[in-house]
């Protein structure tokens, strides 16, 4: 046991290095970033971070970003009141927690590479929960344009004042359109609650399995079978004003499923909707491999004729592999979609030897950086510590090599149970204690950017 602990505190201090001269270089500061950990020789910063203290070498620890304020609306820094517009009837204190959390996962620097995974995923539960809260009372679960217009506003300056990117909208793809309800036909509470079998909807999303739920889809279902119904209602309206046959099924099945879900959060509170909602969100994103594939050219080049030259086949993929790694920030099962969405590419070309385990690729290689980390299935909110500043929960279940597609089978489903991956890591990443029963699956909280060790 004891030999574990020293074993796994030597993975946490690697790691733990490893990620700070990595995330220390991304921040484009300069110099040798590991010989310099201990020492407090302050760095020069560029000016274009004004997120960072600048600490003198004697000044005690500073948080990379000050702690947030009690308030939800308490600024962080004088030049960042939000100025709200006073026209969103949105109550954002009864988000608070949810909107505290969001500002951080997309904290300035970093929300491009979490973006997919962790930022607007929390960005798009914060609204739908804002917007379900707000139904108690205005009976509507949707904004009407002039509103959304305000209160998205008012929502990217109050995370914006607590630490976010400030182009979230962007990032996220997040639209005004995207708070009303679109082309779903059913937006007052009332009505949905006639229309819609709502015992079945509570019950089927009340207690979320958040592990088998990708699998078994047993809220999903009860919410797309919600949104069929209320969607339907636009073939009634349709014979009386055709306004709603402009769009097509799927989109408003899809907005009509925007509703069902701020109805849920109407009936949960905060804290049990966000759990619900991220839960959701994560069966989505680990789906798709979220990184775009540049032209393999370079790899089959360097590893055609049967892999004759290992050397410059291995150059090149490596190369390749770096230049996905600049992308994003991945959970374990997407890295496992990503290597077979990259196998079979190559496989096209005529690449039939297995080349990941020629060249040792592993899992963790395609996630940001080299060394960096690959995230547990189910990623926590990004943590934000007034002395190791911001951190991330890794999988340290990473080092597994990635599996090449085999040519006779389609992609191994992470829902097969009776395939098994070696160590494949979707079950017990749930976990957020340090040791599980399987050690191989224990996870670690990983502190990424102390960078003010560093500063
Ligand atoms: C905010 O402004 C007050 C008064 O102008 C000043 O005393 C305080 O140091 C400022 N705080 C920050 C973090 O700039
Ligand atoms: C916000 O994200 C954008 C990418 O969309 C990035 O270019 C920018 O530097 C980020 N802003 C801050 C303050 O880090
Ligand atoms: C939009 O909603 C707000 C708040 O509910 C209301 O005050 C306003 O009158 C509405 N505007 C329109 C055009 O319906
Ligand atoms: C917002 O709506 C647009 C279409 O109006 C859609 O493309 C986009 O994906 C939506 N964004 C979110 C976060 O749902
Ligand atoms: C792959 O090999 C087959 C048979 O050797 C050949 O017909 C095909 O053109 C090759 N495809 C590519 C993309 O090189
Ligand atoms: C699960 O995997 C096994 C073994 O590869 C395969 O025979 C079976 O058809 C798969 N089942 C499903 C539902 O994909």
């Amino acid at each position: 046991m004891r030999e574990l602990v020293v074993q796994s505190l030597c993975v946490y201090l690697n790691l733990l290095i490893v990620l700070i001269c990595k995330f220390y270089l991304f921040f484009g500061l300069s110099g040798s970033c590991c010989n310099s950990l201990h020492s407090a020789s302050p760095a020069i910063l560029n000016g274009n971070e004004p997120l960072l203290p600048v600490t003198s070498p004697t000044a005690a620890p500073q948080p990379f970003l000050p702690l947030l304020a009690p308030s939800p609306l308490g600024p962080f820094t004088n030049s960042s009141v939000p100025k709200l517009s006073g026209q969103c009837l949105l109550d954002f204190g009864a988000a608070q927690s949810m909107m505290s959390d969001a500002s951080i996962d997309c904290v300035a620097t970093f929300a491009p590479y979490l973006a997919n995974v962790v930022c607007c995923p929390q960005v798009e539960a914060t609204l739908t929960v804002l917007i379900g809260q707000s139904s108690k009372f205005s009976k509507e679960l949707a904004l009407n344009g002039t509103s959304a217009k305000h209160c998205l506003s008012d929502f990217q300056q109050i995370l914006v004042s607590q630490g976010a990117n400030n182009s979230l909208q962007q990032i996220c793809s997040i639209h005004a359109s995207n708070l009303t309800e679109g082309s779903c036909p059913v937006k007052d509470v009332d009505e949905f609650e006639s229309i819609v079998d709502t015992s079945n909807l509570i019950s089927s999303c009340e207690k979320i399995d958040l592990v088998n739920e990708c699998c078994e889809q047993v809220c999903q279902n009860a919410i797309s079978e919600a949104a069929k119904k209320l969607a339907l209602k636009a073939y009634d309206l349709m014979n009386i004003d055709g306004h709603h046959a402009v769009t097509d099924q799927s989109t408003r099945d899809g907005d009509c499923r925007n509703i069902v879900l701020r109805w849920l959060a109407n009936k949960h509170n905060p804290s049990q909707a966000k759990k619900v909602l991220r839960g959701l969100s994560n069966c989505k994103i680990n789906k798709v491999c979220p990184l775009v594939f540049p032209d393999v050219s370079p790899v089959t080049k360097g590893c055609h004729d049967g892999v004759s030259d290992q050397r410059a086949c291995c150059n090149a993929l490596a190369g390749y592999a770096s230049r996905l790694q600049k992308q994003s920030f991945t959970t374990n099962l997407q890295a496992l979609d990503c290597a077979a969405t990259l196998g079979m590419k190559l496989q096209k070309e005529n690449i039939t030897k297995n080349v990941y385990e020629l060249c040792h690729i592993s899992l963790k290689d395609f996630s940001l950086q080299e060394s960096g980390c690959l995230l547990p299935s189910m990623p926590s909110d990004v943590i934000l510590d007034q002395y190791s500043g911001i951190s991330f929960l890794c999988d340290l279940n990473d080092n597994i090599p990635a599996p090449w597609p085999s040519t006779s089978q389609l992609p191994a489903q992470s829902c097969n149970k009776t395939i098994k991956i070696p160590a494949l890591p979707a079950a017990a990443s749930g976990q957020r204690s340090i040791y599980s029963k399987d050690v191989k699956y224990f996870l670690l909280i990983v502190a990424s950017v102390v960078l003010t060790i560093i500063l």
